[in-house]
């Protein structure tokens, strides 16, 4: 039976995810890979720190360690552009597969991670760096005659489960963030979720994947949940509205405009019923008109979800990287 081993960088919320679904989903693996899944190396910040893990998996903090090893696919789970970036590209450069759910990374490399890996045949994949984990980089990946013309999203788990909790259990901000940390949905410094950034991230992603390129960053106006308090809740709630933290971006005749702002939306529009940590999107095209997904958009399980998604495509080599669509854009230019 062929082996296929994986490093996980990482060994947080998700990376612990990912080993413990690739331990209980070991026949699925395999059904589906036709390969043994092996965890062989764990990188983390303190190596000596005491975790439950087999004798026979490295565990170290060092990236040339992992890849002096017979690595096949790269999973990682760390949080921030660095060290993350230069690792995948390390990883990359040796010939492995690499899975991330890294969005700050993701969307400030993804372009360059992915023609990396066109060079040296290899895969990228990058479903859980967005919206949890809801399919939605597969979905806009499997359009390909349909124009996308604009997504419109609630697409941080933490704003949304702050928000549903002030407005239906009347908790302060600080007591739902508290909670949102407990239940391991916002990131270890949280600035990013109730500052837009995150959803920010995540909109780049999806643009790089749906048009191609994103829009000028210093052009998004970026705003987050942080500063709602419950008086701006209710005063929302008797005026009939609701909050919601939605992040949008559209194509008008080639400039790709994009926000990311707290909005009072009407009771019947589709992402003012979003509760809890669920995060949705709506794609909004030429032929099929709107489409909208829904589900869990942060958290241990959902994200492995994606990750393992990933692994089993990269697998399957049905993964796809954005490059193909950025050369069709190519040869619209060249073709004028
Ligand atoms: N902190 C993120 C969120 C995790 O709340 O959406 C998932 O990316």
């Amino acid at each position: 039976m062929a082996t296929i081993k994986i490093a996980l960088l990482g060994f947080g919320t998700v990376g612990r995810g990912v080993y413990e679904v690739i331990q209980s989903h070991q026949n699925t693996l395999y059904e589906q890979t036709d390969s043994h899944i092996e965890v062989s190396a764990v990188l983390v910040q303190h190596p000596n720190q005491q975790r439950e893990l087999p004798e026979h998996i490295l565990v170290t903090d060092s990236i040339e360690d992992i890849l002096k090893t017979d690595i096949h696919i790269v999973i990682e789970a760390i949080v921030g552009e660095n060290p993350a970036y230069p690792y995948l590209k390390q990883a990359i450069e040796k010939g492995c597969h690499v899975i991330t759910a890294n969005k700050a990374m993701f969307a400030n490399h993804g372009d360059e991670l992915n023609q990396l890996a066109t060079e040296h045949g290899v895969k990228v994949g990058y479903e859980a760096t967005t919206a949890g984990g809801i399919p939605i980089i597969r979905t806009l990946q499997q359009l390909r005659v349909n124009q996308v013309q604009r997504i419109e999203g609630i697409l941080n788990g933490t704003s949304n489960y702050i928000l549903s909790k002030m407005a239906d259990e009347q908790l302060e901000f600080d007591d739902a963030l508290a909670q949102a940390k407990e239940l391991g949905y916002a990131e270890a410094d949280p600035a990013n979720d109730i500052e837009g950034l995150d959803a920010f991230y995540k909109l780049m992603i999806l643009s790089d994947t749906a048009f191609s390129s994103q829009p000028d960053w210093s052009d998004v106006m970026i705003n987050g949940i942080k500063g709602i308090t419950l008086d701006h809740i209710k005063e929302t709630i008797s005026s009939g509205k609701v909050i919601k933290h939605v992040a949008t971006i559209q194509n008008e005749d080639g400039a790709l405009r994009a926000s990311v702002q707290p909005m009072l939306l009407s009771p019947d529009h589709p992402l003012a019923s979003i509760k809890g940590v669920d995060n949705a999107i709506t794609i909004d095209t030429d032929l099929l008109g709107k489409v909208t997904l829904q589900g869990p958009g942060a958290g241990r399980y959902p994200t492995a979800s994606a990750l393992l998604e990933d692994l089993v495509s990269v697998v399957k080599e049905e993964v796809q990287t954005s490059v193909p669509y950025r050369l069709q854009k190519h040869l619209q230019i060249v073709k004028g």
